[in-house]
Order: C-alpha cells, then sequence, then structure tokens
C-alpha cells in the first residue's frame, strides 16, 4: 500500500484530557439466548469498567474482536449514549450534559459511522448532504455553500460533480469519503470513526488514511479510531487501546504496545496479524465467552496460553506499567516474551 509516510504522527500534547472515562459501564438489556419471544430482559455488559483518557490532539486506535465493545464505547464518546454507570466527561463534565445544551458538542466532535451508507439519507444528493451540516452549524453563508461543499469533496478525493449524485449510485469508497466530507462540514476538532477504511480497495483506503493523517497534523485534529487492521492503527494513531469483553485489556504507544505486547491477548492479535494493512483474520483460537456469562477471574482465561491457577479466580485490573502503558493481565508478558 502507498502512504504518504514523510511526515511523523504528533504526539498528544500533554494538557487536560478532552474525554475522560472514569469506571464507564454500558448494560444492555436484551432477551436470553434461544429465548426470543420471552419478555424476560438480562443484562448484557458491553463496557465494564473501562478507563481511559484521551488527550487534545492525540490519535486512539481502538481495535478488538467482534462484540468487543468497540463501537459502543465510541457512542458514548460521541455522547449517542449514556453510560449505565461511572462517568464519561468531556473537559472534566458529563459527555451527556455538554450535549443536551446545545449544537456546540456536536459541531465540535463529529462521527462517521460503521454503516456509512446506512448513515446517509438515500433521499438526499451528496450535495445536500454535505451541505446539511454547514447550514446546520451555519458554518458559511447559504451563498457560498456550494463553493464549500466544492472544497469538501476535493479535500476526499471525490470529483465536484459528485454532488448531484445519490448515494444509491456511489461504491462503497465514494460512500464512506462522503461521510468523510459530511463529518469535516463542521469543522470539527474531534474526529470519532468507526471502521472508517475498512473493506475498501487498497488505493481509496491509502487516499483516505492519507487524508485522515493529515488532518491529525495540519489541523490538529483529535482522532479515535476503530479499526481491525493493527496497519491502519500503527500508521495512523499515536495510541491504542485494545479491548476484549467490554474491557480494555491493554493500551499504550502504538508501536511499543504491538512491537511487544504485555497482554497475551494483544499478543494474539499481534500474532494473527503478522503482516500490517490486512485485517485481523476472526476468529482468533479459541470460542469467545458469551459476555452474558463471563469466566470467572480473568475473561481471557478461557482462551489464554500463558494463563495460571489465579487467573481462574482473580479478575485482573487495568494496571500501570510505565512508559505510558497499561495492562490487564496478572502474568504479563515480558518484552522478551513477544
Ligand atoms: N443496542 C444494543 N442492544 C443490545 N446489545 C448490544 C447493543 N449494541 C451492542 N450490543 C452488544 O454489546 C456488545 C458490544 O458490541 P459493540 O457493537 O460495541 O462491539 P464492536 O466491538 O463494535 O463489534 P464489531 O467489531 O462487530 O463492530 C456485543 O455483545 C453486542 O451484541
Ligand atoms: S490474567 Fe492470566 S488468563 Fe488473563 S491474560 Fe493474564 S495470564 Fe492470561
Ligand atoms: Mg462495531
Amino acid at each position: 500500500m502507498m502512504l504518504d509516510t514523510a511526515t511523523t504522527r504528533t504526539a498528544p500534547s500533554r494538557t487536560a484530557p478532552i474525554f475522560e472515562l472514569i469506571e464507564v459501564e454500558k448494560v444492555f438489556q436484551v432477551r436470553p439466548p434461544g429465548r426470543r419471544f420471552t419478555r424476560e430482559k438480562v443484562g448484557l455488559r458491553a463496557l465494564d469498567g473501562v478507563r481511559l483518557s484521551v488527550e487534545k490532539g492525540a490519535s486512539l486506535a481502538l481495535v478488538g474482536e467482534s462484540g468487543s465493545g468497540k463501537s459502543t464505547l465510541l457512542r458514548m464518546v460521541a455522547g449517542l449514549d449514556a453510560p449505565s454507570g461511572g462517568r464519561a466527561l468531556y473537559h472534566g463534565r458529563p459527555i451527556r450534559e455538554v450535549r443536551a445544551e446545545g449544537p456546540g458538542f456536536a459541531r465540535d466532535v463529529a462521527m462517521v459511522y460503521q454503516d456509512a451508507r446506512g448513515s446517509l439519507d438515500p433521499r438526499m444528493t451528496v450535495g445536500a448532504l454535505i451541505a446539511e451540516p454547514l447550514r446546520h452549524f451555519g458554518i458559511v453563508p447559504k451563498a457560498q455553500e456550494e463553493t464549500r461543499v466544492g472544497e469538501l469533496l476535493e479535500r476526499v478525493g471525490l470529483p465536484a460533480d459528485a454532488a448531484k449524485r445519490y448515494p444509491s449510485g456511489l461504491s462503497g469508497g465514494q460512500v464512506r469519503r462522503v461521510a468523510i466530507a459530511r463529518a469535516l462540514a463542521s469543522e470539527p476538532s474531534v474526529l470519532v470513526a468507526d471502521e472508517a477504511v475498512s473493506g475498501l480497495d487498497v488505493s481509496t483506503q491509502a487516499q483516505l488514511l492519507t487524508l485522515l493523517r493529515k488532518l491529525q497534523q495540519e489541523m490538529g485534529i483529535t482522532l479515535v479510531f476503530i479499526t481491525h487492521d493493527l496497519g491502519v492503527a500503527s500508521y495512523l494513531c499515536e495510541q491504542i487501546a485494545i479491548m476484549y469483553l467490554g474491557r480494555i485489556v491493554e493500551t499504550g504507544p502504538t508501536d511499543a504496545v504491538l512491537n511487544a505486547p504485555a497482554h497475551p491477548y494483544a499478543a494474539a492479535l499481534r500474532g494473527a496479524a503478522p503482516r500490517f494493512f490486512e485485517p485481523i483474520p476472526e476468529p482468533l483460537p479459541g470460542e469467545i465467552p458469551s459476555p452474558l456469562d463471563l469466566p470467572k477471574g480473568c475473561r481471557f482465561s478461557t482462551r489464554c496460553p500463558m494463563a495460571q491457577d489465579d487467573c481462574r479466580t482473580r479478575d485482573p485490573q487495568l494496571g500501570t506499567l510505565g512508559a505510558g502503558r497499561a495492562v490487564a493481565c496478572l502474568h504479563p508478558l515480558a518484552p522478551s516474551d513477544t
């Protein structure tokens, strides 16, 4: 894959965090498995004691197998869902409270959804879709809308005449570009993106990654980015958080974590993706336990090649490891183990 690697990723400044999640829980009420017609509901813990801090200008990749809670965490950061427990803060205040105060938060924190096509109204042209946030947030006077739409299309690598087309006439890659252009229209300082480049052909993916990295570096946009691809995480994001069954199990500088993972799950992901810019094959060895019936002790113990007796009784919490790293494991790997 050809990528613009001329510049290095921006290191986060050491300031107060933009986002802070403190022991965040998210419980969904769902029907018990195999009982579709019952009225009874049980609690599915999609996020379980998540602690995370994102500083201004940071770039953070969220990585983990399907169902690990990545989208749930992102939706919470974007203020779309409230935590069931704990605190989710934006500049020190509850995200939901700030979001309810007016359009300021939604303008500042833009989201690219996992289902980009589903997030766009099929009855609207691309031009109208991109003009909508311009108008809603009063970004430019009406007379300048068309020019600004054209600029945004150009920025994401779409021709000006794409403005007249409808989402149904666009390829998957073009739809993602429209979703990114729409997110950028409000001139946000934070972009949260759920698999914004997955499933695209290699050259489209490279173009969008180069664009996102430029935005991060030249405009200082804070980026929280879900990906299944460790190469994408490494190219785009200074920090990485690896999730497993609703928890962050390892976090730290991306290259340090990927070069010498301390958590056996992080090591398994790394081992499963020996070549960068190829998505992690799913599933990894061993069955993922049901979030409705988590194993006792460490939730990774049923799949962990390093598990010891205490792993089946003690639930490891995220603890600092030094050099900005943290791991939730009773027996973390030493750099020489990986
Ligand atoms: N609205 C919902 N109602 C009930 N359960 C939900 C809801 N949203 C997510 N879940 C459950 O919460 C858990 C985490 O889901 P989430 O979508 O956050 O995972 P993910 O890491 O984004 O997965 P993927 O990689 O497949 O997108 C899963 O068990 C999922 O089934
Ligand atoms: S606590 Fe034990 S089971 Fe869990 S990841 Fe660490 S070594 Fe493996
Ligand atoms: Mg998801």
